[in-house]
């Protein structure tokens, strides 16, 4: 799997981290609600140490809401951490973050205090900047695929005794772990050349039969599923009219509009991974050298 992130690159990230964590009070860190740990990069808990952290499993919208119920009480299990489902968009959501700030760094942001510093941080593509700017109220966060943490961020007053970065911090998805990155890819986290879409279809379908059979059921009203991942994608292939001259199903397309399809929403909220099942959690990993 080929991915556009390479050791200058994450070490440069790395360091920019060091350097701007002495300014900032809280961190918050934009994971992906569907799936918190293989969205996560290990190097931020490492790094943050005793700093509270607010951990937003974002793209609730898209996630299983029960798995999603079990993934707050995962994450606040951990030192200094508190969990919240939101949809970034959705301004009644995201308006309950300034109040669980200051609870979680009472010393700062209330009237007569300093400002609470506070910045926003994750991997591509999770919502960071989507989240800053509903913060905001306004188009504020660029978005961009390169580390994008400057040495002197500016900050947005919130006007309600937080300051927030305006660049969130970029963090790169920990490849090292093949199961994590495959349900990067089928989320979208990962842009689409940089895998095969038919493998990464056929890991989520086999996924799928596993954990949310109706929902494949319904979703490509089939009345029983074919026997193996393969058969489900070629019978997904002629439901969405992905077939070549001669009536043969188009694997490449199909595997592609079947992401598509999972990405949108449109077989339901579907999570990729829950606690217990995901791999290493943040944090615990002794071996990642690589991810860092
Ligand atoms: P980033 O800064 O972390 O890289 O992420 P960004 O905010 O650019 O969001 C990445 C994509 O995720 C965007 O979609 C954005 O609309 C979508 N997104 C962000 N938050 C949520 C959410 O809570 N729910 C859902 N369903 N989607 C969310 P896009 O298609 O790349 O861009 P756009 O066409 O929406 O502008």
């Amino acid at each position: 799997m080929i991915i556009d992130w390479y050791p200058g690159h994450m070490k440069k990230a790395r360091a920019q981290i060091v350097e701007v964590l002495p300014t900032i009070d809280l961190i918050i860190e934009v994971l992906d609600a569907r799936l918190p740990v293989s969205s996560a990069n290990p190097l931020l808990e490492k790094l943050r140490g005793a700093k509270p952290c607010i951990k937003v499993l974002n793209k609730k919208d898209l996630a299983d809401p029960t798995v999603t119920k079990a993934w707050v009480g995962f994450f606040e299990q951990q030192q200094r951490v508190k969990a919240i489902p939101l949809e970034a968009k959705d301004r009644r959501d995201v308006g309950l973050l300034p109040k669980l700030c200051r609870t979680m760094a009472p010393n700062r942001g209330n009237k007569g205090q300093k400002p609470l510093r506070v910045m926003v941080v994750g991997i591509p593509n999770v919502g960071k900047s989507t989240l800053i700017n509903t913060l905001a109220g306004k188009r504020m966060a660029r978005v961009g695929d390169k580390p994008a943490i400057t040495t002197c961020p500016q900050k947005i007053d919130l006007r309600n005794g937080i300051l927030l970065s305006d660049t969130p911090g970029l963090l790169w998805p920990a490849m090292d772990d093949q199961a994590g990155a495959c349900r990067l890819a089928a989320s979208g986290a990962i842009g689409d050349n940089a895998f095969d879409p038919p493998d990464i279809a056929l890991m989520t379908i086999e996924y799928l039969v596993g954990k949310y059979p109706a929902l494949l059921l319904q979703g490509y009203q089939l009345t029983d599923l074919p026997e193996n991942s393969t058969e489900i994608l070629m019978e997904i292939g002629r439901r969405r009219g992905c077939l070549v001259k001669g009536g043969d199903v188009d694997l490449n397309r199909a595997a592609i509009q079947f992401l598509r399809d999972l990405r949108a929403g449109k077989l339901g909220r579907i999570s990729l991974e829950r606690p217990g099942e995901a791999p290493v959690p943040p944090g615990d990993s002794d071996s990642d050298e690589s991810s860092l």
